[in-house]
């Protein structure tokens, strides 16, 4: 049977069997009435962050069809990814995308301007790397704006509190927030999760995830001539306090949706890593990762990161259970090419482009090809959500799964077993005063005496990450 073949015979044997309705991505697309309907129904747009990603999300945001949107403000700390960004954004878009010079804040206080030109009701689009998650935010509640924010949400464990906080608050306050955790609002995800939750492989006994890839997270010595803040901020990948390094910004999807389709968050991790090949980069990543994830119930995630040139590359997610066994990720996050198989052979699939094997006895189901962008749906979703005022709020969500990465993270870099419960209570924050930073001020990383910035030692420091 084909991939295709597979996907469309057992997912109508499926729905019919599990008698599910439609679901909210069925309905995107359809015009729905909104609550606003005589009055102007634009839903205003600021991006913050307008790098390759937030340039993306701002894209997703005005290609929704649930309602007219329209980006009026822009906030950003370097003239040229504005300028970039903006370009794209107006070609693309000419007449969602309204913002005038006075509308394009630069600097460390810019997306104060950017959030006052929106009223409350709109959206704001938090593209800037994760350390400005927690005083954008802060900022976006009090002022009633809705928020899709990319992840990971929080680095470490006093910011992952301070975020669960916020996320509190911003439930009370009936705000909708999308987390950019897309692969939630995948439908090929979404349907292996209701078949491995209703028991089509068992139970799961172990799951394997991959992110292995040539290389990424380095730091070249600073441009002279360049503030500290400014650098270790366009390096963003390379510092701990800005990202939580590689760990948390690369590895995080594959940890949420393996978790999810557990349908549990794990207690405890150890693993372990090591820097062999980073040459003269000044970041603060291994090179290699291979981290346990331990779940309530004892079982496993076999995690491995590498960032090596040369090595072979693999990006995908596996799930295994007592009756068959599951691809979460075929290669890379979209499309998911879900499928569940009868026993543990699962095929490799080298490239992207790769098919698998023609009538391949051992394939149960595959989710039929093409597949909805999961970038584009998770957005659908939030428009809806801010349309038809549903509940739709992914911070704990968001948290929970940039925390277990920490906890991860913290393993390898330290040597020891890291629980949930000393990840989140550790005192050790990266960057206290990332609301405080300016151009000029110290940075929250300093080079030692050896002119390198501190690298975890795996059983040498141990209570803390550097
Ligand atoms: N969901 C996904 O698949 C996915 C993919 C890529 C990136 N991301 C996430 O998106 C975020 C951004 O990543 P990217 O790849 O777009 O990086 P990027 O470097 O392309 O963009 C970041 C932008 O933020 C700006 N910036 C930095 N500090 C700022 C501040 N204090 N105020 C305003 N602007 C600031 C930078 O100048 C830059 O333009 C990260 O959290 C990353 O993990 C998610």
């Amino acid at each position: 049977m084909s991939e295709n073949q597979a996907g469309a015979k057992s997912r109508r044997e499926f729905l019919s069997a599990t008698g599910r309705t439609a679901s909210v991505s069925a309905l995107a697309g359809v015009a729905l009435p909104h609550v606003h309907a005589a009055q102007d129904s634009t839903i205003q747009l600021a991006l913050v962050g307008c790098g390759g990603r937030g340039t993306g999300a701002a894209i997703n945001a005005l290609s929704t069809k649930l309602g007219p949107t329209k980006l009026v403000a822009m906030a950003d700390v370097v003239p040229a990814k504005m300028n970039s960004s903006y370009d794209k954004l107006k070609s693309q878009f000419a007449d969602q995308v309204d913002v005038p010079p006075e509308r394009r804040f630069m600097g460390y206080d810019a997306y104060k301007g950017a959030l006052s030109a929106l009223k409350k009701g709109d959206v704001v689009i938090h593209g800037t790397p994760p350390a400005f998650r927690w005083p954008h935010f802060e900022l976006c509640i009090e002022k009633g704006l809705h928020c899709f924010m990319e992840k990971p949400v929080t680095v470490d464990g006093p910011s992952t509190r301070r975020m669960l906080k916020l996320g509190e608050l911003s439930v009370q306050k009936n705000l909708k927030v999308g987390v950019g955790l897309m692969v939630r609002h995948c439908d090929a995800r979404r349907e292996l999760h209701d078949r491995i939750r209703s028991g089509q492989i068992g139970e799961i006994i172990s799951m394997r995830a991959y992110r292995m890839g040539q290389g990424g997270g380095l730091a070249p010595p600073k441009p002279a001539g360049m503030s500290e803040v400014a650098y270790q901020i366009s390096r963003f990948h390379a510092f701990l306090w800005a990202s939580g390094g590689v760990f948390s910004d690369y590895y995080i999807h594959q940890i949420d949706e393996c978790s999810w389709m557990k349908g549990a968050w794990p207690v405890h991790a150890h693993g372990m890593g090591g820097r062999h090949y980073r040459g003269d980069s000044l970041d603060q990543n291994f090179d290699t990762y291979s981290v346990q994830f331990v779940y309530p119930d004892g079982t496993r995630l076999f995690f491995d990161g590498r960032n090596m040139k040369g090595a072979r590359d693999e990006f995908a997610s596996y799930a295994h259970g007592t009756n068959g066994s599951a691809v979460i990720s075929t290669r890379v996050h979209a499309p998911g090419r879900c499928r569940i198989y009868k026993g543990h052979n699962i095929p490799w699939v080298e490239s992207a482009k790769d098919s698998l094997p023609e009538n391949d006895p051992n394939l149960v189901w595959a989710f039929p090809q093409p597949e909805k962008s999961p970038y584009q749906l998770e957005w659908d979703h939030l428009m809806e959500a801010i349309r038809e005022d549903k509940f739709f709020n992914e911070v704990k969500r968001g948290c929970e799964a940039s925390l277990v990465t920490s906890m991860g993270r913290m393993a390898a870099h330290t040597g020891r077993i890291i629980t949930y419960e000393q990840i989140l209570n550790s005192d050790h924050e990266f960057a206290p005063n990332a609301h405080l930073l300016t151009e000029d001020g110290p940075a929250p990383l300093q080079l030692g005496p050896d002119g390198k910035y501190p690298v975890p030692q795996p059983g040498i420091i141990t209570n803390r990450e550097y």
